[in-house]
């Protein structure tokens, strides 16, 4: 769907706010709280947003645009050329990050950006009544955002900034407080989130009761080793060798094979494809353990093989 810009206003030190809505007034497609959209900006790159305003307000979606420090041409596009008026291709919302509202109360920890999505949560838990805190976890004041509208809510809010404090804010303590059948969610930098997901498996949390989203790929981390395997496709045919620097991806749309995508950093899901033997080695973000441990999909922009041929439902 097409979008217009009906506001933009600097919510932070590098985040954009960007209110969208329909040209006619029309109401905008339901969503899930933590619910993402894709957006397509002029010069053709599209990026993946959450949605940060309320879900039963039908007339907007609010997203915020964090500045990448090393912006591939999506998020820099967005913060020197976007002007209210201009329209976006918009994609229907995604839910991959979301809230669990049988849950006796829910603990959100987000770093920096990774407010945004649970931000819409928040609304959430407000609008029902749900108890709820927040560990939010910032370089400063300057650089959170959305704090005027969360700190309508300081009962709940526990601001970490780094400038104002020694050392990392105190996620164990933050866990081990937690009442049972709270559930935990975390978005932010990949660090946090690993550091958030281990301390609530130490603190006693089921698997089923921590969630997360990842916005960025971990760069950091060395490259583990690859292989070369090959893949077949059951219904399509053909089997195809995956090299060592090439994905299933890449090389399926080198043969004119093409299959949905968005990411292709291991992050949205799009490019899921059911595995029908093999075993996968899961490279990507979004996957539960449940999930890899099971081994029925993979996601094919960044996954590869642990044999030497995996099967697909394609
Ligand atoms: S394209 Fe996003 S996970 Fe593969």
């Amino acid at each position: 769907m097409e979008l217009v810009i009906t506001s933009l206003r600097l919510e932070a030190d590098g985040v954009l706010g960007v209110e969208l809505r329909d040209r006619d007034g029309e109401k905008l497609p339901e969503f899930a709280p933590g619910a993402h959209i894709d957006v397509t900006f002029p010069n053709g790159l599209t990026r993946q947003y959450s949605i940060s305003s309320s879900a039963s307000d039908r007339a907007r979606y609010w997203l915020g645009i964090g500045r990448a420090k090393n912006s591939r041409g999506g998020s820099s596009y967005a913060h020197e050329k976007l002007r209210i008026g201009d329209s976006l291709q918009v994609s229907e919302p995604r839910s991959l990050f979301g809230l669990e509202e049988d849950a006796v109360g829910h603990l959100f920890v987000a770093g920096g950006i990774g407010i945004t999505p649970i931000l819409s949560m928040i609304f959430r838990c407000v609008e029902r009544g749900y108890p709820w805190r927040l560990l939010y976890c910032v370089r400063s004041r300057r650089s959170a955002a959305y704090l005027e509208v969360l700190e309508e809510y300081e009962d709940h809010l526990l601001l970490h900034a780094d400038e104002e404090h020694e050392g990392k804010a105190d996620v164990a303590a933050a866990l081990s407080s937690l009442p049972p059948g709270w559930h935990v969610y975390t978005c932010g930098p990949g660090a946090m989130i690993d550091a958030v997901r281990g301390e609530a498996k130490s603190a006693g949390k089921d698997g089923n009761a921590i969630h997360w989203e990842r916005f960025f790929a971990d760069t950091a981390a060395p490259a583990a080793p690859v292989h070369e395997f090959n893949v077949r496709l059951l219904r399509h045919g053909g089997s195809f060798a995956i090299p060592e620097n090439r994905s299933i991806l890449e090389v399926l749309e080198e043969n004119g094979v093409c299959l949905p995508y968005s990411c292709r950093e291991g992050l949205c899901r799009s490019c899921e494809v059911q595995l029908v033997s093999g075993e996968a080695e899961h490279r990507d973000y979004v996957l539960s353990e449940e999930e890899r441990y099971s081994n029925h999909s993979i996601l094919i922009c960044v996954s590869r093989a642990r044999c030497s041929e995996l099967v697909l439902d394609v």
